[in-house]
């Protein structure tokens, strides 16, 4: 079977890792990759977004089956565009990618369904918003509606700031059209749990439950970031709390894509906030998590592309999808000044033993040599039968990695392991 991933991160990495699992598959293509996936797939020089030529390369090449794993080329319709040309895919397509394009759109859903979510309002001109700014609880938080490469959501401490981001998103256009809209909704407060699901519409089958670590610096200080490092399972997420996401969450989700004649096929991520007050959702994202992925796949001990092709035949009720019970950790090695300003170019060695696995995420080959080319450059994921040990594994094989001016946290998984403790 000839594969296609499109995408060129640490988490697309982690996908062909585990789709290189089945013996079934003969070839595998990333698009566009990058210098770490060369050494798992072919790497072919496709922007991800770039949807004519994607399908154009499906048709050349017989591609069976393509997993479109970033934001962008779903919401675009990547998915549309090649299963109309008969190429069988894993991804929503954009009508149900809109539930992480459009934020307008994901929380009327929720108001909508009464699925849990932080109470907000939706502005369309910067003047009605810092109207309603004037009375608004301090802290709030601002969202702008379309894709903001994960910088779209502004937590504001002062009413001073609330107003500074409603300029920049909506009068500035910082981020474009997907500032035309905003919402403004109340800040929450509770342990962030992320679970990624497959779903083919009719049946949703969370997988193992991660935590993300997005700021830049230690002790959840500094700059939002695209994830700094992730750990799975989730120690906040009990029992208990996974019934009640499965009900009030989960399932409502699926249940009202479909009553709007929006069916979500593929991986629905579920951003979700322990509050005082229950679970509630703070974002829906289209596709696997970045870097969530980098623990939960290695976890999975179903076959990967056996639950993929289940999704998209729209069987996945009849297969059986496992996970390990051990843990993993994820420790991100980021280029020191991401996500502001960072050199590129350094020479990166790996030692060639398996006390971790590497994702690549942001590397390229220059003259045979790895060299990094991103601010996230590497993702070290170790599991191990507790979280203290797959984490000491991962930061032991993290300090053994060289390049010039990396930068990782050190605290990626202490909250939980304190939390298990108490
Ligand atoms: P993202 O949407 O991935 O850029 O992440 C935004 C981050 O902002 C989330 O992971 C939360 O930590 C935080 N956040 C988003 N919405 C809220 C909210 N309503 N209350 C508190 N924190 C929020
Ligand atoms: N880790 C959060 C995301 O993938 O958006």
């Amino acid at each position: 079977m000839k594969l296609l991933v499109v995408g060129s991160g640490g988490r697309e990495h982690a996908i062909i890792k585990g789709l290189k699992k089945n013996k079934e598959v003969t070839e595998i293509y990333a698009a566009p990759g990058n210098g770490g996936i060369a050494k798992d797939a072919v790497c072919v020089n496709i922007l991800a977004t770039d949807i004519d030529s994607m399908v154009s390369f499906c048709i050349e090449k017989g591609i069976d089956y393509a997993v479109v794993a970033p934001d962008d080329p779903l919401v675009l319709g990547m998915v549309d565009a090649l299963e109309a040309k008969g190429i069988r895919c894993f991804g929503p397509k954009k009508d149900a990618a809109i539930i992480e394009g459009s934020k307008v759109f994901s929380k009327n859903l929720m108001k909508k369904y009464s699925i849990p979510t932080a109470a907000y309002e939706v502005f369309d001109n910067a003047a009605d918003a810092l109207n309603y700014l004037r009375t608004a609880p301090i802290p709030t938080v601002i969202k702008a509606d379309g894709l903001a490469l994960g910088k779209g959501v502004i937590i504001a401490e002062t009413r001073d700031a609330a107003e500074k981001a409603v300029v920049s998103i909506m009068q500035d256009k910082q981020f474009g059209k997907s500032g035309d809209k905003i919402v403004i909704e109340e800040f929450l407060t509770g342990p962030e749990v992320s679970v990624l699901s497959f779903t083919d519409g009719k049946t949703v089958v969370p997988m193992i439950s991660s935590m993300d670590h997005k700021r830049a610096g230690d002790n959840d200080t500094g700059l939002n970031t695209g994830g700094m490092g992730t750990i799975a399972p989730n120690p906040f997420y009990t029992p208990e709390i996974q019934k009640q996401c499965m009900e009030k969450i989960f399932l409502p989700t699926i249940n009202a894509m479909n009553s709007e004649g929006r069916t979500f096929k593929g991986c629905l991520y579920f951003g979700l906030m322990l509050t005082p007050d229950g679970p509630k959702v703070i974002e829906y994202n289209c596709r696997f998590g970045d870097p969530e992925t980098q623990v939960v796949l290695p976890l999975l001990e179903s076959d990967l592309l056996e639950v993929m092709t289940a999704v998209t035949d729209e069987r996945l009720a009849d297969i059986d999808v496992k996970f390990s019970d051990k843990c993993a950790a994820c420790v991100i090695m980021a280029s020191q000044g991401y996500p502001v300003s960072y050199k590129k170019g350094y020479k990166i060695t790996i030692p060639e033993d398996n006390e971790a696995e590497v994702f690549v995420a942001g590397a390229k080959k220059e003259n045979g040599e790895l060299v990094t080319s991103g601010g996230r450059v590497l993702g070290v994921t170790a599991t191990a039968d507790t979280l203290a040990e797959a984490l000491k594994k991962s930061y032991s094989f993290v300090k053994r990695i060289t390049f010039d001016n990396a930068y990782y946290r050190k605290d990626i998984g202490a909250r939980a392991l304190r939390a298990m403790e108490e």
